[in-house]
C-alpha cells in the first residue's frame, strides 16, 4: 500500500461545527477525534509562514496502516520540531497561517499545498508571539498589507483560503466598529477569501471577556461569504442562543470542543470515550508526550469526577504511551496498533466486497 493519500476536500462553510485553531491542542490527535465525533472540518493551531517555508516534509511509517506525512523544522540547537502533521485518518483540514507577508505567506501555502484541503491567515491571535511579527490581530490595522497577503495566498493554491478575525471595538456612538467590521469584510471578500471566522471578542479581548454574537448579524446580512461564528460556544445552547443572536449557520469551537460532551456529536459522548480516543489517536500519530499529555489534560476539564486527581497526578509522571495506557486503563501502545490494524482489514475486505 503507498505511504500516500490525498486530502479530503474542503467543505463549503455554509453550514457546520469546525474545531478552531489553537496552539498546541489542534494538532493531529485532536483533529482525527473531532472528526471522529462528526466535526465538518478541523483547523490546525496557527503555523508561522518562516516555520513552514524552512520545513522539510517526510513520510514516517509508524508500524501501524496509517503513515504520518510531517513537515519537520529543527531549532538553532538542531532539535527537530514538527511543524505540521496529517495521516489518512484527518477529515478535511485547514492550514492556520501566521503571516505579514505576501512572499513568505506565497511560499508557505506553496510548501504544504498538496496536504491540506484549505488555508486560513490568522488575523485574530492577540498573543505577544503573533503581534510582534505584526502578525494576529495586527492584521485588523493594516488593511492593505492583509490584503496582499490573503491574494497571495489565494493566488498561491487552488483550494480555498479563509481568514478568522475579531470584531473591531465599538468607539464611539457612530458604530466606528460595525463600520470596521464591514471594511474588514469587503478587503477579504475582494481578495478572493471564501468564508471569514470572527471571533466576537475585541482585539484586546481576554477569552473571559464577553463575548457579543449580536454583533455577527450585520456582518453575516452584508457578506456574500459565509461567516462562522466563534467564541463562547462551551454548550449545546450556546450554540442556538449564538444562531439566534447572529443567524449564523456555521459555528467554530475552542475550548468547548474539549467539553464534557461531544460538542461536534450534538449528542452526548461519555467523557471517558472522548479521552480514549485522544490516547488512541496520539499513539497512531506517535505525539511527542509533552504534546498527548498537554492534550488529555486539556480534556481533563469538565471531567473532574471521571478522572480522579491521584490519576491526573500520576499521568503527568508518564514517560511513554504505556503508561499512561496503564494510569487510564486504555490499553498499551501496541494494544492501539493492533486495533486499528484490524479495523484496516475490515475495512480493506468490505471494500473488495
Ligand atoms: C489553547 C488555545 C490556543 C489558541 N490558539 C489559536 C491559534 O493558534 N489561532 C487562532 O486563530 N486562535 C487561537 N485561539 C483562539 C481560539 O481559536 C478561539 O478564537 C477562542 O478561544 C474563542 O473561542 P472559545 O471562547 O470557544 O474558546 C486559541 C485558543 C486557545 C484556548
Amino acid at each position: 500500500m503507498s505511504d500516500e493519500f490525498e486530502p479530503k476536500a474542503a467543505p463549503n462553510f455554509a453550514e457546520g461545527l469546525y474545531l478552531a485553531p489553537m496552539v498546541r491542542a489542534s494538532t493531529l490527535p485532536m483533529r482525527i477525534t473531532a472528526t471522529q465525533l462528526g466535526a465538518t472540518a478541523c483547523f490546525t493551531d496557527v503555523i508561522i509562514d518562516q516555520k513552514l517555508m524552512k520545513s522539510k516534509r517526510q513520510v514516517r511509517n509508524n508500524g501501524t496502516p496509517y503513515p504520518i506525512v510531517e513537515y519537520i523544522v529543527h531549532d538553532s540547537s538542531g532539535n527537530p520540531n514538527t511543524a505540521f502533521q496529517t495521516c489518512a485518518l484527518e477529515g478535511p483540514v485547514i492550514c492556520q497561517i501566521g503571516s505579514a507577508n505576501d512572499v513568505y505567506a506565497t511560499s508557505a501555502v506553496t510548501k504544504v499545498d498538496r496536504d491540506v484541503s484549505a488555508f486560513d491567515l490568522n488575523c485574530g491571535c492577540n498573543v505577544s508571539f503573533s503581534t510582534k511579527g505584526d502578525m494576529g490581530v495586527n492584521r485588523m490595522f493594516d488593511l492593505e498589507s492583509t490584503s496582499a497577503v490573503l491574494k497571495a495566498m489565494v493566488r498561491a493554491t487552488n483550494k480555498p483560503v479563509t481568514v478568522k478575525t475579531r470584531l473591531y471595538h465599538e468607539i464611539d456612538p457612530d458604530n466606528v466598529g460595525q463600520r470596521r467590521d464591514l471594511e474588514f469584510l469587503a478587503m477579504a471578500e475582494q481578495a478572493g477569501v471564501k468564508a471569514i471566522t470572527i471571533h466576537a471578542r475585541y482585539p484586546k479581548d481576554s477569552r473571559s471577556a464577553a463575548v457579543h454574537w449580536e454583533r455577527l448579524r450585520l456582518i453575516r446580512e452584508s457578506a456574500n461569504i459565509p461567516v462562522i461564528a466563534n467564541g463562547g460556544l462551551m454548550t449545546e445552547d450556546d450554540i442556538t442562543a449564538c444562531q439566534d443572536a447572529s443567524g449564523c449557520t456555521s459555528f467554530m469551537l475552542a475550548r468547548g470542543a474539549f467539553s464534557g460532551i461531544s460538542m461536534f456529536h450534538r449528542a452526548p459522548v461519555d467523557g471517558i470515550d472522548f479521552l480514549a480516543k485522544l490516547y488512541d489517536a496520539s499513539v497512531l500519530c506517535n505525539v511527542s508526550m509533552k504534546n498527548a499529555k498537554y492534550n488529555l489534560n486539556f480534556g481533563f476539564k469538565g471531567r473532574k469526577a471521571l478522572v480522579p486527581t491521584e490519576k491526573r497526578v500520576a499521568l503527568q509522571l508518564c514517560k511513554s504511551f504505556d503508561e499512561i495506557g496503564a494510569v487510564l486503563n486504555f490499553g498499551s501502545a501496541a494494544d492501539v496498533a493492533r486495533r486499528y490494524s484490524s479495523d484496516m482489514e475490515t475495512k480493506r475486505s468490505n471494500d473488495s466486497d
